[in-house]
């Protein structure tokens, strides 16, 4: 019911909104010409905002337009200017002072979504890994002369900035991001796509701006360390663990500290992700007037065992214990910290006197083996002072309980960085996200791989995060050959051992990477790369298929720690996975002249899919079930993947595409029948991009129908797209059913993993797609009618050039045109009909519908 009356309002508020007049889709314009991405800038050029207000609060309501000229005037009675970017942007934040009266505080909070400017600490602040940017989103600046300043800290995503004057004199300033990403808008995109409804257009432009936000140069993230001759400096962040101790247990550690401003803090018995013990000291005074007294009471030691001191959405914590100093610790003064893991729990001594004895009891109910360390005794330290302080740290030394020197190190060398997952990012990659986490995961390049070739086509991405992830392999046990699931940004692959029971956790994105390499290699043609890298690729693909039961073929849960991302063990969606990645791969084999793991791979996948067919069909419901244990149930992941890989035949396509409108929820649908439907359940982007491919190759090859593929776009992706408050140009990681972002404030809203619709509506309304490796052959076959457009246009960029196209419904006809590059040659297939074309001019064919 509530559900229901929501989607009402909401189909009537998209309505009113997308056709209003027939002009530009920019529902929140001024007057019509506003264009979110059309400032196009360069990485290292400074990107100014689009719009801005100034007022008492933050305000979406930024009316004016920003120009070359624009000074910001700020005072007691106006303390808030409101910066709108326009669209998703990555940067390095600066202020440029032109004038003021006296010594100034500013704080600057940043959000990708407008309420975030609302919340104190922005949509932050990123406890989940220190992933090279700003931990937190609301820092605070301290002026005291004109001139530029910048942040220390990239800002790795968001459209919306405040800059709030904390103290009285007046002050006048501008602006800007000093980008550490490219920020081009779609149109100066190697791939693009326009239709006649302009509302696709703006869905396929998402997944351009994510790329470049998400996609990072190699040492776009600088070091978030400085490694001085006094030791290492490390202003407010997220603490980072040093790899050499994940293994240490009851062990005492010492070292020497010195605030520079506000307070130092540190971590023990940790996973190498900072979950573990966690103290912070403080100083008596802050320079900062907006230092909140209650996460940060002054001259006390804070702790507290898990992320971080304050919550976030998913990543919650205990409440944090405070204990008084009975001693003041001053700035600019170097102290003794030691921290002895004793047999009853953690005794924490300054200079030699007894601070605190915090009891193991304390901590036990606290553990999570999944991210921290298997006991309360067990697992290594780090260093990251919270929000607003900044310290340095030196003579790192960690004895065992019989007086061995287990770890010595002045923390003078640069070699730290690495040790402590801090260097700047050594590979071009794309990460997960702009803002957050920016982890290197591998099942969500299945996505990112083609949305990169369909818009940026920035291929040093591509094979710069192929090859972090083959880097990070796994060399023994169980996992062996396995590539690295989720590798951080900062460190190499010689830091992988201390990672390693997170690397190999998800199966299935084993498959989704190699789902990526062929997709690659299709566009691509670069057989060179995948010869180069042969050996660890079939060691991947050999080693996924040790979690197949030798029986059944159906994928298992094998006697290690980890899980199938995309449905349960004895799965379809997991076995079906395996079948399309293994169907890739025989190509990829084929093409290097691997002739017998071309045999032994298809034939393997001709026996999962048999398998799939008697075990996990359920003809009474028309559907395969989720697993052999829930029979009844089904999911989105199961549709998706029998029908990419060939296993469900056109009956049971049809069938399942029957299903779908089961599992609507709200804007979308959700993943299965066994999620519950309430108001926060999460509808995911990433499950419905899988969705919205097979509901368009069905629909090719079988003629489904295409509801639930409008239901995506033009409800689902809509939300994107159509909500002010939320719009951040970019696709987004999670909704909730009504539209909103699907983990509030938290939510990625740049996420590559929800920008399908970017490389499908290319390859399948445009219908550009290559028929041998790098489009020296290729195919046009439009989807003209059942989406109710009446015309496409669009690029594909090719290793030699870019095929453009374009479809038009004149009357009853279709008029299709398409040139491409002179050495290729291609066909438009419609209606039964195949007409041959050679590049290098223009065709054009018109058809009747
Ligand atoms: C938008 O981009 C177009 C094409 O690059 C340019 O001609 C136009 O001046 C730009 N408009 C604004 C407001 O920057
Ligand atoms: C923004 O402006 C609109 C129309 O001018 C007004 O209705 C709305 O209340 C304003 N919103 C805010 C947050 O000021
Ligand atoms: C404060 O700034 C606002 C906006 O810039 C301006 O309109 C107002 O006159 C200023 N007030 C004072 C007292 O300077
Ligand atoms: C901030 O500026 C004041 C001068 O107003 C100065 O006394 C103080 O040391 C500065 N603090 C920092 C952290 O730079
Ligand atoms: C200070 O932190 C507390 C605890 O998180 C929070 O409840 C409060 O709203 C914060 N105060 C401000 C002014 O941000
Ligand atoms: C986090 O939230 C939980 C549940 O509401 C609460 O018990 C806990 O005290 C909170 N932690 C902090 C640090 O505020
Ligand atoms: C470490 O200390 C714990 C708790 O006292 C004890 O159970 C464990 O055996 C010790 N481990 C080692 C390796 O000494
Ligand atoms: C002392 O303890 C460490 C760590 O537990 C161990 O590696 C080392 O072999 C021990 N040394 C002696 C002499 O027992
Ligand atoms: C820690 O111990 C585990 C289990 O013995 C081992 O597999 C892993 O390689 C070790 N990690 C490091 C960083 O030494
Ligand atoms: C499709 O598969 C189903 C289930 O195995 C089978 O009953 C049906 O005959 C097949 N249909 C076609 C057209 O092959
Ligand atoms: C769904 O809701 C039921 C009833 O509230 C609950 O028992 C069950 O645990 C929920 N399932 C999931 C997956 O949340
Ligand atoms: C439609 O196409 C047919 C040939 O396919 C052609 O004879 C006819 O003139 C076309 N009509 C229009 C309106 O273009």
């Amino acid at each position: 019911m509530h559900t229901a009356h929501l989607l009402a309002t909401l189909v009537t508020l998209y309505l009113g909104i997308l056709y209003a007049d027939g002009r530009a889709f920019s529902p929140w314009s001024r007057d019509g010409s506003f264009n979110p991405g059309n400032a196009s800038k360069y990485k290292g050029d400074d990107l100014a905002p689009v719009y801005y207000a100034v007022g008492p609060e933050p305000t979406i309501n930024t009316t004016v337009a920003w120009t070359a000229s624009t000074i910001i005037s700020l005072n007691a009675s106006s303390t808030v200017a409101t910066l709108d970017y326009g669209s998703e942007a990555a940067g390095i934040p600066f202020i440029y002072v032109q004038s003021l009266s006296g010594p100034a505080q500013l704080e600057l909070r940043y959000g990708e979504q407008f309420p975030a400017l609302q919340n104190p600490n922005g949509d932050g602040p990123w406890t989940f890994i220190n992933g090279l940017t700003n931990t937190f989103r609301t820092e605070t600046l301290n002026i005291t002369t004109t001139g530029r300043v910048e942040s220390f800290f990239v800002q790795g995503g968001q459209r919306w900035q405040s800059v709030r004057l904390l103290t009285e004199a007046p002050i006048s300033l501008s602006a800007g991001l000093r980008l550490t990403s490219d920020h081009l808008a779609p149109a100066q995109l190697s791939g693009r796509f326009s239709a006649s409804n302009p509302l696709y257009e703006e869905i396929f432009d998402l997944g351009g701006r994510t790329v470049q936000a998400a996609c990072i140069d190699r040492g776009a993230a600088p070091s978030v360390w400085e490694v001085t001759s006094d030791g290492v400096r490390v202003r407010g962040q997220q603490t980072s663990q040093s790899i050499v101790g994940i293994n240490f247990s009851n062990y005492t550690i010492s070292f020497m500290t010195k605030v520079i401003q506000s307070g130092t803090a540190f971590r023990v018995a940790s996973g190498v992700f900072p979950y573990g013990a966690y103290f912070v000291l403080t100083t008596q005074s802050t320079p900062y007037l907006d230092t909140n007294r209650t996460v940060l009471p002054a001259n006390s030691l804070i702790w507290n065992y898990g992320w971080s001191m304050v919550n976030q959405s998913t990543l919650a914590v205990p409440a944090v214990h405070v204990l008084p100093l009975k001693t003041p610790i001053v700035p600019d003064t170097w102290y003794n910290i030691a921290l002895e893991i004793t047999s009853t729990g953690y005794n924490i001594s300054l200079d030699g006197r007894s601070l605190a004895f915090i009891s193991s009891e304390e901590i036990l109910a606290l553990l999570n083996p999944l991210w921290g360390s298997p006991t309360w005794y067990s697992g290594t330290w780090g260093f990251g002072p919270f929000q607003g302080q900044d310290a340095f740290f030196k003579d790192v030394k960690v004895i065992a309980k019989n007086g061995t020197v287990l770890y010595n190190n002045s923390m003078m060398s640069s070699d730290v960085l690495a040790e402590y997952s801090v260097l700047p990012n050594p590979n071009p990659v794309c990460m997960d996200g702009a803002k957050r986490d920016r982890l290197v995961w591998v099942g969500d390049f299945a996505h990112t791989c083609r949305v990169v070739l369909h818009s940026t086509n920035r291929l040093d991405y591509l094979r710069g995060s192929i090859s972090q992830a083959l880097a990070w392999a796994s060399d023994h046990g169980p996992t062996a050959g396995f590539v690295g699931m989720d590798s951080p940004l900062g460190t190499t692959a010689l830091s992988k051992a201390a990672y390693s029971d997170h690397l190999y956790s998800l199966f299935d994105y084993q498959d989704l990477f190699i789902l990526a390499l062929g997709d690659y290699y299709w566009a691509t043609g670069d057989l060179a790369f995948i010869k180069a890298h042969w050996s660890q690729i079939g060691a991947a693909v050999d080693g996924r298929l040790t979690l197949n039961n030798p029986t059944t073929s159906l994928s298992e849960t094998p006697d290690i720690q980890g899980i199938y991302f995309l449905g349960p063990a004895n799965g379809s969606a997991a076995s079906a996975v395996n079948v399309l990645a293994l169907q890739r791969a025989a190509s990829l084999a084929s093409a290097v002249g691997d002739v017998a793991s071309v045999h032994k791979w298809t034939a393997v996948a001709q026996s999962i899919s048999t398998a799939i067919n008697s075990l996990l069909w359920n003809p009474e419901s028309g559907v395969y079930s989720l697993s052999t244990a829930y029979p009844d149930d089904f999911s989105l992941a199961a549709i998706a993947f029998t029908i990419r890989a060939g296993i469900a035949n056109a009956t049971q396509a049809a069938a399942m595409i029957q299903k779908v409108p089961q599992l609507r929820l709200g804007i979308g649908f959700k993943d299965s029948s066994m999620v519950n439907s309430t108001a926060t359940t999460q509808l995911s982007p990433n499950t419905q991009g899988f969705l919205l491919e097979a509901l368009f190759l069905a629909h090719r090859d079988f003629g489904t129908p295409l509801d639930s593929a409008r239901v995506l776009l033009d409800t689902f992706w809509a939300a994107m797209v159509t909500q002010n408050q939320y719009y951040s140009g970019a696709s987004w990681e999670y909704t909730y059913p009504d539209g909103s972002p699907g983990i509030d404030l938290f939510t990625s809203l740049s996420d590559p993993w929800g920008a399908a619709p970017t490389y499908l509506l290319s390859e399948y309304v445009l219908g550009i797609s290559a028929t041998k490796p790098g489009y020296t052959s290729w195919s046009m076959q439009p989807l003209v009618e059942g989406l109710g457009l009446t015309h496409a246009s669009g690029t594909v960029p090719t290793p030699s050039g870019p095929i453009e196209a374009n479809w038009h419904i004149v009357g009853n006809n279709a008029t299709i045109c398409v040139s491409a590059p002179k050495v290729s040659r291609g066909q438009i297939v419609f209606g039964g009909q195949k007409f041959a074309v050679s590049g290098g001019q223009q065709h054009c064919v018109n058809v009747a519908l």
